[in-house]
């Protein structure tokens, strides 16, 4: 797909309820890692269905980040497979894209916003006559559209972590992967991005696989949250999310089923926080 289909599919495209899609993109069977001795990952078993968005809670070290470096080719499992769309994943893969917490250390600080995106394009062999206008489209959908000069150092937190999901925008992924990429940012911020992010992959149609620690986030963003249990990494339960899509900051959150999630999540996993 062109970017500038990509780009007006961005614009108009909304999805209002979960997913129609039964095809399964990714597909995890029995994946187990360990480093030495130490069991990370003790047999995970998940599909994820194209379109979807499925958020990851779990007490910190239970794997999530593990699970994540697994999709997008970074880590290897110890036994069993990984798949997108039938085929292994062997290796980092243009079709999967991953955001990092860590937004200081993912982008280039010697490249300004614009550089930065322009990275995913040159990594693309885009012609660099082609780039300019791309770049400056996926600035201006993210909110960047004044900043393009503008180096990481000279920009916000939120900035920040705006400009990485641009940069994964411009791989045209099939998979959006995130890692707890708004847990360091202040709460208003991180519901600006929370629905931005639910913009983008409504028109995009990418499947998304979502980290957080914040069940509200994962609640307010899923299609399914999956709960994972620590020592090893394994999965204990999936919990359905049948609230209706666009999804608001006031409306979603005060709606009756988004609070019997919360108790129903908070119940679940207090005992592994303990
Ligand atoms: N490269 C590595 N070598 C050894 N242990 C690791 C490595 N990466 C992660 N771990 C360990 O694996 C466990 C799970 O880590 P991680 O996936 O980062 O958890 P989470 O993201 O859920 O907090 C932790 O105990 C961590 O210390
Ligand atoms: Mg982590």
């Amino acid at each position: 797909m062109a970017l500038t289909q990509l780009s007006t599919r961005m614009q108009t495209g909304t999805r209002n309820s979960a997913p129609a899609s039964d095809e399964t993109r990714i597909r995890i069977r029995d994946v187990t890692l360990s480093y030495g001795n130490l069991q990370i990952i003790g047999g995970i078993s998940l599909d994820v269905a194209a379109g979807e968005t499925v958020c990851i809670i779990g007490p910190s070290g239970c794997g999530k980040t593990t699970l994540l470096r697994m999709l997008a080719g970074l880590a290897k499992p110890t036994s069993g497979s990984v798949e997108l769309d039938g085929s292994m994943i062997a290796g980092p893969n243009r079709s999967v894209a991953i955001v990092f917490q860590d937004y200081g250390k993912a982008l280039l600080p010697w490249r300004t916003a614009a550089g930065n995106v322009s990275l995913a394009l040159e990594a693309r062999g885009f012609p660099s006559a082609e780039r300019p206008a791309i770049i400056r489209d996926l600035l201006e959908k993210i909110g960047l559209g004044r900043h393009a000069d503008k180096y990481p150092a000279e920009m916000s937190g939120g900035m920040q972590q705006r400009l990485q999901i641009a940069r994964c925008l411009a791989q045209e992924p099939k998979v959006l992967l995130m890692d707890e990429p708004f847990g360091a940012l202040d709460a208003m911020t991180r519901q600006v991005l929370q629905d931005e992010v639910l913009g983008l992959v409504a028109s995009t149609g990418a499947t998304m696989v979502f980290v957080t620690h914040d069940l509200e986030e994962a609640i307010y963003l899923g299609d399914r949250i999956v709960c994972l249990q620590p020592n090893p990494g394994r999965v204990g339960r999936i919990v359905d999310v049948s609230l209706s899509r666009p999804r608001d900051q006031l409306l979603t959150r005060e709606d009756p089923e988004f609070l019997r999630l919360r108790r129903e999540l908070y119940d679940l996993i207090k005992d592994d926080h303990q």
